[in-house]
C-alpha cells in the first residue's frame, strides 16, 4: 500500500489527503510543527514534525507539502527537496490535466480543476478546486490559484503569487512575483511584483 506523507495538517493538507485518496493512495499520514501537541487532523494521525519528516523522507512512498500560504509552502517545499525526498505530484481523479502541458514536483491539482493544452506549472503550486489554467499559462514556483478562479491563455504568473478565490485574469497578463490578488478581482492589465491588487478592474490596494 503506497503511503503519502503530507507536510502542514491544515484544511489545504485535508484537501490534499482527501485528493491523494481519491487518486490511488493507500494511505496518508501528516508532519506539522505543531506536533507533538497537535496529535490529529480530521481522521488522519498527525506523526512527526519538519525534521521528522526529512529524516523519514527517503523510506516513504511521496512526500508533498499541503501549505495554502505561498510563501510558507515554498520553504518547506525546499527544504524536502534539498533532501532528495520523493516530492509528488497530485491530481485529483475528477480534474482535468491536459497531456500536453508539464507540472512541476509538489504541485497539486483539486476536484473540478482544469489545466489546459500547453501549460506549465512550476513545483508546489495549486490549482484548486474548480480553478482553471487555460492554454499556455506559464505559472512560477509556488503559485496558488485559488477555488473557482480563472487564469485565461498565455497568462504568466510569477513565483508564490496568489490567485484569489473566484478572481479572473484575462489572456496574455503578466502576473509578478510575491503578488496577491484578492477575491472576485478581474486583472486586465499587467501587475508588478509584490502588490496587493483587487477589485475590477484590479488596481493596488495603496489606491483605495
Ligand atoms: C485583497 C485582500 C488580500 C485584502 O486583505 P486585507 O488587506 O486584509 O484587506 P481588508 O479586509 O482590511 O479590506 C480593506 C478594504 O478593501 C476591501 N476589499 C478587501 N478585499 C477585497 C476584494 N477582494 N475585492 C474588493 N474589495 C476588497 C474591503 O472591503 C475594505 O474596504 P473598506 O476599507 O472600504 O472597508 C483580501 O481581502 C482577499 O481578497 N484575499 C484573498 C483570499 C482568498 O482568495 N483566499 C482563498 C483561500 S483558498
Amino acid at each position: 500500500m503506497k503511503r503519502l506523507a503530507i507536510l502542514g495538517a491544515s484544511g489545504h493538507g485535508k484537501v490534499v489527503a482527501d485528493a491523494a485518496l481519491a487518486s490511488g493512495w493507500g494511505e496518508v499520514v501528516f508532519f506539522d510543527d505543531r506536533w507533538p501537541s497537535l496529535q490529529s487532523v480530521g481522521e488522519w494521525p498527525v506523526v512527526g514534525d519538519t525534521s521528522r519528516i526529512l529524516e523519514q523522507a527517503p523510506d516513504t512512498d511521496g512526500v508533498i507539502v499541503g501549505i495554502g500560504d505561498c510563501q510558507a509552502r515554498a520553504t518547506k517545499h525546499a527544504l524536502l527537496s534539498d533532501a532528495n525526498a520523493p516530492i509528488v505530484v497530485i491530481v485529483h481523479p475528477m480534474a482535468w490535466v491536459s497531456p500536453r502541458c508539464r507540472i512541476g514536483a509538489g504541485s497539486v491539482v483539486m476536484a473540478g480543476a482544469v489545466v489546459n493544452v500547453g501549460a506549465t506549472l512550476g513545483e508546489a503550486c495549486i490549482i484548486n478546486t474548480g480553478a482553471t489554467v487555460d492554454h499556455d499559462c506559464n505559472l512560477g514556483f509556488a503559485v496558488h490559484v485559488a477555488p473557482g478562479a480563472n487564469v485565461s491563455g498565455q497568462v504568466a504568473v510569477g513565483d508564490r503569487s496568489w490567485i484569489g478565490v473566484g478572481a479572473c485574469v484575462r489572456q496574455g497578463i503578466r502576473v509578478g512575483a510575491g503578488v496577491m490578488v484578492g477575491a472576485g478581482s478581474v486583472v486586465v492589465a499587467d501587475v508588478e511584483d509584490g502588490l496587493t491588487v483587487f477589485g475590477c478592474p484590479a488596481r493596488p490596494s495603496r489606491s483605495f
